[in-house]
């Protein structure tokens, strides 16, 4: 992407943001000059190696990566530069405007606050809405989000871990967000309920017309949802295009390693009784 392409109405993108943590070693270079846009109605999937740097650009979107982290670049929602926001600016646009579903999210939850309160919260803290109005909405949105409304009223260690998924995607969109980011949002989840809980993230994704990037570092799912796909290694974006085209022809080196491996993987196993 030229530095000199004017920013997007209707996208979230970052340009050459890198990001260096600095901790008490050695700082690590986690994000290297990566840009990648997200626009409205879109699904992106950001794929790669564990340890690749995918979680990092997700944060560096919110502006959520921990304090002292070294981040620079743009990262522009709606032709605005995010970086140049008051911490009080950049409270509305989370949650409203750009929503989360974080790595870990079905870990996070607060133990001693039920379902139902978790989504409210969200709606009286970032929609200014009565904590009566808060439960009636978030009955919607647990069906929404594949949930029996029932699950509200029950507390994180009561739920599977395909609902706690469900259960942080409705407090994600609880505020009708139009970029959703979502990091690794079924990878701990059995194959079938990986595939209905996502089915049900891109559905949402294309009835709102929201943008979506989804972090996985799960090549073929991605390619099967996503309508493009970026492929990050060693804090590199080192390739990116249109799903089916990453897929069939493959440019670079270690997208194409990857691809393979996965054949492989696919292939009979030939020692079969
Ligand atoms: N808070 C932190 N402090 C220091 N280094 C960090 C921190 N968070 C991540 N890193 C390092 O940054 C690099 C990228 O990590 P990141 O979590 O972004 O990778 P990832 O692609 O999301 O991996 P995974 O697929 O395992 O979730 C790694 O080398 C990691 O060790
Ligand atoms: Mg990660």
């Amino acid at each position: 992407m030229s530095p000199f392409e004017p920013s997007a109405e209707n996208a979230v993108e970052i340009r050459g943001l890198s990001v260096t943590y600095r901790g008490s070693g050695k700082s690590v270079r986690a994000v290297k000059d990566c840009s990648l846009r997200i626009r409205r109605g879109e699904i992106i999937g950001l794929v790669g190696e564990s340890g690749s740097g995918k979680s990092s650009a997700l944060m560096a979107i919110p502006r959520l990566l921990p304090a002292g982290t070294l981040v620079t670049g743009q990262i522009i929602c709606d032709g605005t530069d995010i970086a140049n926001l008051s911490e009080e600016e950049l409270n509305k646009w989370r949650w409203r405007r750009i929503a989360l579903v974080p790595q870990g999210a079905m870990n996070s939850f607060t133990p001693h606050l039920s379902i139902e309160r978790h989504i409210t919260e969200v709606l009286t803290c970032h929609m200014g809405m009565s904590r009566r109005e808060g439960r009636e909405r978030a009955a919607d949105l647990a069906l929404t989000a594949g949930l029996e409304t029932s699950i509200l009223t029950r507390y994180p260690h009561e739920l599977s871990g395909g609902q706690k998924q469900r259960a942080a995607l409705a407090a994600a969109i609880a505020c009708d967000p139009d970029f959703l980011l979502a990091d690794e949002p079924t990878t701990a989840l059995d194959v079938i309920t990986q595939s209905e809980v996502l089915e049900t993230i891109t559905g949402l994704a294309r009835r709102r017309g929201m943008g979506l990037l989804l972090v996985t570092h799960d090549l073929p799912l991605a390619a099967g949802v996503c309508d493009r796909l970026a492929v990050m290694k060693d804090g590199l974006i080192v390739e990116k295009g249109l799903s089916r085209q990453i897929v069939t022809e493959p440019a670079h080196d270690y997208t194409k390693k990857l691809i393979e491996a996965i054949r492989a993987m696919e292939k009979p196993p030939e020692v079969l009784p």
